[in-house]
């Protein structure tokens, strides 16, 4: 098969469509011919050599992808080769066939298109783990999301008003929040003008459920942001990874703080991928599936051209998920 495979850790253009070894699928396990990849920020650190894959997974980056199941492995019941799937992965998505545990599947969701399925995975585990399995938000309640416009920016608003929460969200340009603002984002908030604890502030006692991808240089002023009980959890560290933390202001709000990732949980068992799965089987796809929740897809982009991809995510150039085509359908 073709994949991407990295000539040393650098810039975009280390990128190469290349031969790859083919993979085959164990016991569990299943083979898809991949139609599309999402690209997620992480993609980009494990390009610069920053963000290694877990032991035993895929060198090859990609988090999450669309396709064709090709074959299945032993003791896999719950799919048939032909069968249309969305997958997490944990890396290996950008190639024509990747291999991943069954419980890791997804169909895609009734309406969607195949490439527009790809971008939908790891999104949907990373908000729906976070915002609902680890912080429990809820109706009624004040979430703020930084970075309003990403990947998980935006599908993060959306599952938030299904819920019946409100939203406040941050981004860097007036255009990008007024997209936010037809998602159903209440408090728009430019973060290179506005205080987002003052505006937060605004709405009431604050935010019940702070979305964080900036991590340390946000560390102290999400704190303040947070109402009584609040939790902030932190899933990016775009401001880098030691902050200080003063832990009397969280201890006066009955405050938590959070730190999760999808990419390094375990494939099965408490707090699984399998278990983040089977919620968004049940949860998140029917809401997709009546159109509650929508892909936003910015670009659309061939896998050759992938450094164009990793450029365009690099300098903020999208809205939603860009997707990179494999193959065509
Ligand atoms: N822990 C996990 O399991 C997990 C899983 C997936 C993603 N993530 C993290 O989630 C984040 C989003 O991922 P993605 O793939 O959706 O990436 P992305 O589309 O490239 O989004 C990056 C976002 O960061 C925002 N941003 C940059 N500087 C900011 C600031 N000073 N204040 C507020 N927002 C700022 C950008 O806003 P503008 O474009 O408006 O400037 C943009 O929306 C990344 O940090 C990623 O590492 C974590």
């Amino acid at each position: 098969m073709r994949a991407i495979n990295l000539n040393g850790f650098g810039g975009p253009e280390v990128m190469v469509w290349t031969e790859a070894p083919d993979p085959a699928p164990g016991h569990g396990e299943v083979l898809i011919d991949v139609l599309a990849a999402g690209v997620n920020r992480a993609d980009l650190l494990q390009r610069q050599g920053f963000y290694p894959p877990p032991p035993g997974a895929s060198p090859i980056m990609g988090l999450e992808c669309s396709g064709v199941v090709a074959e299945v492995g032993d003791g896999v019941r719950d799919w048939r080769v032909g069968d249309r799937v969305c997958a997490l992965l944990s890396g290996g998505g950008y190639a024509e066939r990747v291999v991943v545990p069954a419980t890791q599947l997804l169909p895609v969701p009734d309406g969607l298109d195949l490439a527009a399925a790809a971008g939908l995975p790891e999104a949907a585990a990373t908000v729906w783990s976070n915002l609902v399995m680890t912080a429990g938000l809820h109706a009624g309640q004040l979430l703020l999301i930084h970075g309003g416009g990403s990947g998980i920016g935006t599908h993060a608003i959306q599952i938030a008003k299904s819920l019946g929460a409100r939203v406040a969200a941050t981004a860097g340009s007036a255009e990008k929040l007024r997209r936010c603002a037809e998602l159903g984002a209440e408090v728009l908030i430019n973060y290179r003008e506005d205080d987002f604890v003052e505006a937060v502030r605004a709405q009431g006692p604050g935010a019940d459920v702070i979305l964080d991808v900036m991590g340390a240089a946000y560390l102290a002023r999400n704190v303040d942001a947070l109402a009584p009980h609040g939790h902030l959890v932190v899933i990016g560290m775009q401001g880098g990874a030691s902050g200080e933390l003063n832990l009397g202001a969280l201890l006066r709000k009955w405050g938590s703080i959070h730190a999760t990732n999808v990419r390094n949980r375990p494939a099965t068992g408490t707090g699984s991928k399998a278990e983040i799965i089977a919620e968004l089987r049940g949860r998140v796809w029917p809401l997709i599936a009546d159109g509650r929740v929508v892909p936003v897809i910015d670009a659309e982009i061939p896998v050759a051209d992938a450094a164009e991809a990793h450029r365009l995510l690099d300098a903020s150039g999208a809205f939603g998920k860009v997707v990179l085509r494999i193959r065509d359908e």
